[in-house]
C-alpha cells in the first residue's frame, strides 16, 4: 500500500497556521491560495497544504466507500427482480436423467449440510447420513475432532453401521469383526496376520472431506474447494447469533412428494403467505422482506415481526435469545438458503434449520431442527413447543402447496410461468441452480 510519508504531512502541518486550516475548510483551492498568501506562507508551503487537503479528501471518500460496501445493504425483494424471469422447464422437476445429473454435479461435488456439532457432543458419538447415494458415518474422535468416513468395510465392503446414530468406542464390522478406531485406522483384523504382506495401515476407512461452518457439519465427496473459501461471502455475517453453541430440542422428518427445487423456491418468497399461511401473515407482513444476498449460492435477508415478539403459536418469546440480539434485531427473522441443501431461519429466540435430501425427481426428505440457546433448556420460561408447533403447521402448509405444484408441473399442459417481482429470490435461486447443471 502506498501512503505519503508521515513526516511530509507533519511538515505541512507545522507551517500552516491552525486558524487557517480551521476557518477555510470549505473554500475553493485558488481562493485558499489567496488567503494563504495574505497570511505570509511560502509557495512550497501552499503546494503542500493543497496536496494534504486533497489527500485527506480522498481518504474520507475511501472510508465512506468502505463503510457502504462492508455494511450489509438490504434491498426490498422487488428491487432486485430481473424482468422476464420464468419458472424452470418441466424436465427439471420430473426427469430421472436430470435427477442423476444433480446428484453427480451438485450433491457429489458441493459442500452439503449433514448435521450440527451438538449431534456428536462427546467422543464416540456418531450419526449416519446418506449423501448422493453414499452412506457416511460422521463422528467425534477421541481427540474431539469431528470426522467422516464412508460406511464401508475395507475387508469385503460390508456396511459397518446400520443404526442412524448412537455411541461407539470403536467401529466393528458385523461380518468378520474387523475393527476400526474412531480415527478410521484399522486396529483389529482377526487372522489377517497370517496373510503375507498384509499391513493394517493400508486399510484405514476411506475418509470424507468434512468441515464445520458456524457449528454445522458439512461434507464434500469431491476433493474440491476449501469450505472457508466457498463460504467467504457469509463470513462474520451471523456472528450475532451463537450458532455453534446451539442445541436442537426437536427434529421432525417430512417425506414430501415434491421435487427438492420446489422447496427452495417456496422458501425464498412470501408472495404465497397471505393465502397459504394466515397465522404467519398475522405476525410478519408478507411484503416486509429485505435481502442482502440476492444472487449466487447464498440468498436471503430478513422479514419483520410486526406483532408479538416471535413466530410462535402465542406470539410470545419461547426461550432465551439465541445471540447478542440488539435493537431492531428483536423484530427480525433472518431467512437464508444455502445451496444446495440448507435453509437457515434465525429468529430472535430460536433457529430453525431444514436439511433437504432429494430422493427422486418427485420426492424429498426434509429434516427440520429447532435449535435453542443451551442455557434455555433448564429454565422455566423455556417453551420450545410454542415455536415447534407454529413452524410444523407452517411447514406442512408449504409442503402441501409444493406437492400441488409438483402434480401440476408433471402435466402435459405445464409451461414455465412468469415470476412476479415478489419472487426475485426464487428466480435468483433458479439461475444459480442452472449454473451448476448446465
Ligand atoms: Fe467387514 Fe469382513 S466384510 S470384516
Ligand atoms: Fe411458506
Amino acid at each position: 500500500m502506498h501512503t505519503a510519508p508521515d513526516q511530509f504531512n507533519g511538515g505541512t502541518r507545522a507551517v500552516v497556521p491552525q486558524i487557517l486550516r480551521r476557518r477555510h475548510r470549505g473554500t475553493a483551492p485558488i481562493y485558499r491560495f489567496k488567503i494563504a498568501r495574505q497570511s505570509g506562507l511560502s509557495d512550497s508551503a501552499l503546494v503542500l497544504l493543497t496536496l494534504q487537503k486533497r489527500r485527506s479528501k480522498l481518504i474520507r471518500e475511501k472510508e465512506t466507500r468502505m463503510q457502504t460496501t462492508t455494511a450489509p445493504a438490504f434491498r426490498k425483494t422487488a428491487e432486485t427482480f430481473a424482468a422476464g424471469a420464468k419458472t424452470l422447464e418441466q424436465k427439471y422437476f420430473i426427469s430421472s436423467e436430470i435427477f442423476a445429473q444433480e446428484q453427480e454435479k451438485i450433491f457429489s461435488k458441493k459442500w452439503v449440510l449433514v448435521g450440527h456439532q451438538s449431534q456428536v457432543a462427546k467422543p464416540g458419538d456418531y450419526f449416519v447420513q446418506e449423501v448422493a447415494g453414499e452412506s457416511l458415518i460422521a463422528l467425534r474422535d477421541k481427540d474431539g475432532r469431528v470426522r467422516s468416513f464412508y460406511n464401508v468395510c475395507r475387508h469385503r465392503g460390508t456396511r459397518l453401521r446400520e443404526g442412524r446414530n448412537g455411541h461407539l468406542s470403536a467401529i466393528q464390522c458385523p461380518y468378520h469383526a474387523w475393527t476400526y478406531g474412531l480415527d478410521g485406522r484399522l486396529i483389529g483384523a482377526p487372522h489377517m496376520d497370517d496373510v503375507e504382506g498384509f499391513d493394517k495401515a493400508d486399510y484405514s476407512l476411506h475418509a470424507v472431506n468434512l468441515a464445520l461452518w458456524e457449528g454445522f457439519i458439512f461434507v464434500n465427496l469431491a476433493d474440491g474447494c476449501l469450505l472457508e473459501k466457498v463460504f467467504a461471502p457469509l463470513s462474520g455475517r451471523f456472528s450475532h447469533c451463537y450458532l455453534p453453541k446451539l442445541r436442537s430440542a426437536k427434529r421432525i422428518e417430512y417425506d414430501v412428494r415434491a421435487n427438492w427445487k420446489l422447496i427452495f423456491e417456496n422458501y425464498s418468497e412470501c408472495y404465497h403467505c397471505p393465502g397459504v399461511h394466515p397465522a404467519l401473515s398475522k405476525l410478519t407482513p408478507y411484503d416486509s422482506a429485505e435481502n442482502d444476498l440476492c444472487e449466487g449460492p447464498f440468498l436471503g435477508g430478513f422479514m419483520r415481526i410486526a406483532k408479538g415478539n416471535s413466530l410462535t403459536m402465542t406470539g410470545n418469546s419461547c426461550a432465551l435469545p439465541v445471540g447478542d440480539i440488539k435493537g431492531e434485531g428483536h423484530n427480525r427473522v433472518f431467512y437464508y438458503s444455502i445451496f444446495p441443501n440448507m435453509l437457515l431461519s434465525m429468529h430472535p429466540d430460536y433457529v430453525m434449520v431444514h436439511q433437504l435430501w432429494p430422493k427422486s425427481p418427485e420426492r424429498t426428505l426434509i429434516f427440520c431442527d429447532w435449535f435453542f440457546h443451551p442455557e434455555a433448556f433448564d429454565r422455566t420460561d423455556f417453551h420450545p413447543d410454542d415455536a415447534i408447533e407454529f413452524w410444523d403447521m407452517t411447514n406442512r402448509q408449504d409442503w402441501h402447496v409444493c406437492e400441488l405444484s409438483q402434480q401440476g408441473i408433471a402435466s402435459r399442459a405445464y409451461r414455465p410461468g412468469p415470476y412476479s417481482p415478489r419472487e426475485s429470490i426464487p428466480a435468483a435461486w433458479d439461475r444459480e441452480y442452472l449454473r451448476h447443471v448446465e
